[in-house]
């Protein structure tokens, strides 16, 4: 019988083996929900959040913060650990200051102001997609679909000149997954550079543009509420976030789909399952796996203490599969009731820009699986490479033939 009062300490994070598997090694972390302790690469012990009616109460508590400029803020890796200390927006920051800048941020992510962009997100998936069959097969999904199409559409939203986007792609690359500390904080400093360059500009426009660095300029850095080295931070996280996560939802979830030839079936003869799918599908591939706290005070749980101080790390994927809330978690099945899956979080940090992925996620499938109805895997399974632990989770490469 397992000892529920003695956690279990594993490494963390670890490579996943199938890319849409929680990596094995997790797997005893399952029979000791909902907290378990794991050594993260420095040695330090934390505590990780691994049963879901748990992690929403403490995504939810203020006692957990999220400000990594706090010493005992935990690192997974050398190269997060080289970016604390830096001047951070949103994810990094707690309320009061977190709730200023989101209140900014809110109104250009709605529901609504997804649903006005669907149309412009149609067109940027159907000119990839044209020209990519034009091309011929084979092809390489991710560089020439996944990847640009959230690029350009987050480029669309912010007022961010896509021409740059070999540029911005590589250093978003370097941050996430650079070899170095020293690589990861030479790529932040880069996009710095370019953002503060790109303000200066926006700033002598007499007209300015439509997107949203053109507002927070002339409005919120005109009046103060903002100021330069914010908004820089702000605009690096929007970019990178925007189009990162969502490249790789889409590269990863056309794997799993193709994975699932019969879960596929289902889906081309109802294209109308697809928003239960692209939920089904951020459930189960929990790509942002190791959302990161530390407690600022002492938080009881189950008998047990975080103690103000300890670094707290929420594993997405194993709490998206608590056998309490999903029967049979480990299937791909969008006819399951709809329970809160943590793929974009919960509470004040909660994924700001939900209804723009899951817009982006819907319309890249549908019109792929529509437009290609023969698309498959181009070489073995095994031989395609895929994302190594410590970073969001996705294909690093998918070819693909149809
Ligand atoms: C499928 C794609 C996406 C996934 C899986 C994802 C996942 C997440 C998760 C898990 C969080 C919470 C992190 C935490 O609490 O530590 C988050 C926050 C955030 N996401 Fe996303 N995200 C996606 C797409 C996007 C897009 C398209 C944008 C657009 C700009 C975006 C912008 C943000 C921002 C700004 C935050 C921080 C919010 C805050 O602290 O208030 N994300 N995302």
């Amino acid at each position: 019988m397992t000892d529920m009062t003695a956690p279990h300490t594993v490494a963390f994070p670890q490579n996943r083996t199938c890319p849409y598997h929680p990596p094995t090694a997790y797997d005893p972390l399952r029979d000791t929900r909902p907290l378990a302790r794991i050594t993260l690469y420095d040695g330090r012990e934390v505590w990780l959040v691994t049963g879901h009616g748990l992690a929403r109460t403490l995504l939810a508590d203020p006692r957990l913060s999220s400000d990594r400029t706090r010493p005992e803020f935990p690192a997974p890796t050398a190269r997060f650990a080289g970016l604390i200390k830096r001047k951070s927006a949103l994810l990094g920051v707690d309320d009061p200051e977190h709730r200023v800048q989101r209140r900014m941020m809110v109104p250009s992510f709605t529901l609504r102001r997804a649903a006005e962009l669907r149309p412009e997100i149609q067109r940027i998936v159907d000119e990839r997609l044209d020209a990519m069959i034009d091309r011929g097969a084979p092809a390489e999904l991710v560089s020439a679909f996944a990847l640009p199409v959230p690029s350009m559409v987050i480029c669309a939203l912010l007022g961010v000149p896509y021409a740059d986007h070999d540029f911005f792609e590589g250093q978003s690359r370097r941050l996430l997954r650079g070899p170095t500390a020293e690589d990861t904080m030479d790529a932040r400093d880069q996009l710095e550079v370019y953002f503060g360059e790109l303000i200066d500009r926006k700033q002598k426009q007499s007209e300015p543009g439509d997107g949203v660095l053109d507002d927070l300029v002339h409005q919120q850095l005109r009046d103060g509420a903002l100021d330069r080295e914010e908004l820089i931070a702000l605009a690096t996280i929007l970019l990178v976030a925007g189009h990162e996560t969502t490249a790789n939802m889409i590269s990863l979830g056309t794997f799993t789909l193709l994975q699932h030839p019969d879960r596929l079936a289902e889906l081309r003869a109802d294209p109308g399952l697809l928003p239960a799918a692209v939920e089904e599908l951020m459930r189960m591939l929990s790509i942002a796996d190791g959302l990161l706290r530390v407690a600022v005070e002492d938080i009881e749980v189950d008998g047990q203490t975080i103690a103000a101080g300890s670094g707290v790390v929420f594993s997405t994927s194993v709490i998206n599969r608590d056998e309490a809330v999903y029967a049979d978690p480990d299937s791909l099945d969008w006819h399951r009731p709809t329970r809160h899956h943590v793929a974009f979080g919960f509470g004040i940090h909660q994924c700001l820009g939900q209804n723009l992925a899951r817009a982006e996620m819907e319309i890249a499938l549908r019109t792929l699986l529509t437009r290609l109805p023969t698309l498959r895997l181009a070489v073995p399974a095994e031989e395609i490479p895929f994302k190594p632990g410590d970073t969001i989770q996705g294909m690093l490469e998918l070819p693909v033939t149809w």
